[in-house]
């Protein structure tokens, strides 16, 4: 085990050509048996290209949104290889993965005791070390199997903005451990930013929220600057503890979280205000399967308590600001990213607090991960904005 990882670490080394780089890939990360014939296959070495040590550091690079809720991952000229839940099912009598994403969610509340579904990020961050580890060793497969080329990637990822130092290291060191090249971490409303196209030397002032799983994050960017970003551990996963909590004390009738967000986002992707949901769960008196009726409304009003408290937070945030960001803020628009522009009336929540106009993009919970691709096709264009 100690071996592996001290071979991974030396995939990024200096020491090695890149033939032999490429087969310690293949076999200690991808844990693929290097074809015998790569070495005759091996076409003569190009003549050296002059580059700047910052570009000839991040060739091979891929975009990763590692979020709390989902991981979006995005890699140059082929658009967005992966885009599964984050969650990890482990058996913990031999700590394997059992399953990862899709599969493993469909796990959830249906696997023997000594199986866990996990989410290895929480609130933003690392929350199980190893298993990240393995989550980006699962991830680097995805983009070899989808661009073959592609070996110990130099990863451009995104962190809330309230991650502390010790977090920000653990992240990288997951990266580089599962067998990255190098690793470049901005925050992600940056990364969103970037993703939406906004102009960055703008003299005026732009703003971007990002609504998540985990957390919601505030940037304001003004002059190629970040002026000022701050997050809450409060976003979506609050809506889904919500919903439980409401249902069983409203209804007494228990649900996990995950069938809480499926409830949630059927509810506000339906147009109809009126419709009424059918929920299965257990009841908190007898234990027993109970069925209950629930309406859009009802959910909303259970979620009302968690989207003020980010209303709050955000006009806390923007209120902070000196009069002449306002007055941009004011000409320019707020764009508001991720999961949470998707809750039924937070957008207008948002805009009737501040006074400000909010705009949706496209694409709303992709655009961090679009944002760190791009980043890492000019890492050098962005250097100053990554974190050390
Ligand atoms: N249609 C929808 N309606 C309501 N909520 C939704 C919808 N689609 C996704 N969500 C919620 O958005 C959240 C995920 O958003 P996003 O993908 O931006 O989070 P993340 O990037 O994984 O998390 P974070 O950035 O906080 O680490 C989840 O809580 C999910 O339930
Ligand atoms: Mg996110």
């Amino acid at each position: 085990m100690a071996n592996t990882a001290k071979e991974k670490r030396e995939i990024g080394s200096k020491g090695l050509d890149l033939l032999q780089k490429q087969k310690l890939y293949q076999r200690v990360v991808l844990g693929r048996k290097p074809p015998e014939t790569a070495q005759a296959r091996q076409p003569k070495a190009p003549p050296k290209k002059k580059t700047t040590p910052v570009l000839r550091a991040f060739g091979n690079h891929i975009g990763i949104d590692l979020g709390t809720a989902t991981t979006v991952v995005y890699v140059e000229g082929k658009g967005v290889v992966m885009r599964e839940p984050t969650l990890v099912a482990v058996n913990r009598r031999t700590d394997q993965v059992v399953a990862m994403g899709k599969r493993a969610r469909q796990m959830i509340g249906r696997t023997p005791e000594h199986i866990e579904v996990i989410q290895p990020i929480q609130l933003g961050v690392i929350n199980d070390y190893e298993i990240t580890e393995q989550l980006f060793e699962h991830i680097f497969r995805k983009v070899q199997d989808a661009s073959p080329k592609i070996f110990s990637p130099s990863v451009i990822i995104g962190v809330p903005c309230c991650t502390s130092q010790a977090e920000i290291n653990a992240v990288r060191d997951a990266v580089i451990d599962a067998g990255a090249r190098r690793v470049g971490i901005v925050y992600e409303p940056f990364a969103a930013a970037v993703g939406i196209d906004l102009p960055l030397v703008g003299e005026t002032a732009v703003m971007v929220i990002d609504i998540g799983g985990g957390t919601s994050d505030t940037m304001i960017l003004a002059g190629g600057e970040i002026v000022a970003s701050d997050s809450i551990r409060l976003a979506g996963d609050a809506f889904d503890k919500a919903i439980v909590e409401g249902l069983r004390e409203k209804k007494q009738i228990i649900i996990g979280e995950r069938t809480a967000e499926d409830l949630k986002v059927a509810t506000m992707q339906s147009a109809n205000e009126q419709k009424v949901f059918s929920v299965q769960g257990r009841s908190s008196s007898t234990g027993l399967p109970l069925e209950a009726d629930v309406s859009f409304d009802e959910i909303v009003r259970f979620l009302d308590p968690c989207l003020g408290k980010i209303v709050e937070y955000v006009g806390t945030f923007v209120g902070r600001s000196s009069p002449e960001v306002q007055a941009d803020l004011k000409n320019n628009n707020i764009y508001f990213v991720g999961g949470g522009p998707a809750i039924h009336a937070f957008p207008r929540k948002i805009e009737e607090a501040l006074n400000l106009r909010i705009v949706v993009p496209e694409n709303a919970t992709g655009l961090v991960a679009r944002g760190t691709a791009l980043i890492a096709q000019s890492p050098e264009q962005y250097e100053k904005y990554f974190l050390s």
